[in-house]
């Protein structure tokens, strides 16, 4: 069988650094590996406008934003296919099949579908008053739209962040009821997690749960050096680590987290000596060295944004010069997503043949119905 990949990302903002961990880095290691037959990046507007009905023009904007930001950090149209999702109506198509197959009872138990429903501030009543009371019918099926993404495309392998597990849950059921209702016909995909635990969600620079561009705690692929400098002086730490000689706590310090999903042993050596303070320089090995300093006390927060920041900017400053390079060029950019909504185009369009033929409602093809 292909080996085939499918993920995605609502074009609402710019990409951040949580979505470059959390799957937009390993998505350009598996296009360079080469282990897969297809890959297909998606960027989700129809899934966007589930709960931007009344600002299409954000996304409309954000498109060639995101197609930026994966270009930038790596993604290769040579190597794989980037598209729009509206642009693919076979995915709509395949939506309205699906959702005979999911209950109301188990979108409303889905955990993410229930956690967005809260942060978005849908009300469970709609009194008819104001039309952003209650949840858009749109939006709390948006998982059966994402199953659709996934098997139109026989997508084995998802790369995606660990908040997308109950996406893929959702999925692989639609693609059991479908398969033993009319036939073997889609593929349940698997999804691909990264191996990083920091990565998995890497909490904004408030310290809070998560990037997110609602919450004002996002550093962006495209931000300038002077930006990132900024925002990581400003990033929460431990409160309670006021002198440099206090013992620090590690765990649930975003710093430390950052360190954890960024750094790597060559950092250490290239900053190691860059940072000299008054009363003490930047000299760990690694990140286990830091980790133990700052917990015994003698390890400064500024030391050590310093060196974050450091970090950052030498990982996104390839990302940065590509984006300027790109800029220039933003019709070519456009060329792209059409050569790869194109091809998009023509997997769903095989597929939705499979699923109708499977249902047994090709009724033009049908002789048996037709009698000819
Ligand atoms: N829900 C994903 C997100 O918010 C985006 C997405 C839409 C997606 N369809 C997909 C991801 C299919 C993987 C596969 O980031």
């Amino acid at each position: 069988m292909s080996k085939i990949i499918l993920t995605g990302d609502r074009p609402t903002g710019r990409l951040h650094l949580g979505h470059y961990v959390g799957s937009l880095r390993r998505r350009v290691e598996l296009q360079n590996q080469g282990g897969f037959d297809k890959i297909f990046i998606m960027i989700a507007d129809a899934q966007a406008l589930t709960d931007n009905a009344d600002n299409p023009e954000k996304v409309r904007q954000n498109i060639i934003q995101v197609a930026l930001d994966y270009l930038s950090a790596g993604l290769d149209p040579g190597k794989v296919n980037i598209f729009i999702q509206s642009m693919v109506p076979q995915l709509t198509e395949l939506t309205f099949y699906y959702m005979n197959l999911v209950t109301v009872q188990r979108l409303q138990r889905n955990p993410t579908v229930k956690q967005e429903i809260k942060l978005r501030g849908f009300s469970e009543t709609d009194d008819g008053s104001d039309n952003k009371a209650g949840t858009p019918v749109g939006f709390f099926c948006y998982p059966i739209s994402q199953a659709a993404d996934i098997t139109a495309f026989k997508a084995t392998t998802v790369p995606v962040g660990e908040d997308q597990e109950p996406m893929l849950e959702q999925c692989r059921e639609i693609v059991r009821k479908f398969n033993a209702t009319y036939g073997e016909t889609l593929v349940e995909p698997e999804i691909l997690l990264p191996e990083n635990a920091a990565c998995l969600r890497l909490p904004g620079t408030d310290g809070k749960a998560k990037m997110s561009k609602s919450l004002g705690n996002c550093i962006y692929l495209s931000d300038s050096e002077e930006e990132v400098n900024r925002k990581v002086r400003g990033m929460f730490t431990d409160p309670g680590h006021l002198q440099v000689s206090d013992p620090g706590k590690v765990e649930g310090n975003p710093v430390f987290t950052y360190l954890d999903a960024f750094s790597r042993p060559e950092h250490f050596e290239r900053y190691a000596s860059c940072f000299v303070g008054k009363k003490a320089s930047f000299s760990f090995k690694n990140l286990d060295e830091a980790k133990a300093q700052y917990r015994a006390g003698g390890l400064g927060d500024i030391m050590l944004k310093n060196f974050l920041s450091a970090v950052l900017n030498e990982t996104l400053e390839p990302i940065r010069q590509r984006r300027a390079e790109l800029e220039k060029d933003i019709p070519g950019v456009w060329d792209i997503l059409r050569k790869g909504t194109e091809e998009a185009v023509k997997a769903a369009q095989a597929t939705l043949d499979d699923v109708r033929k499977s249902m047994r409602i090709d009724y033009f093809n049908d002789s048996t119905l037709i009698g000819r």
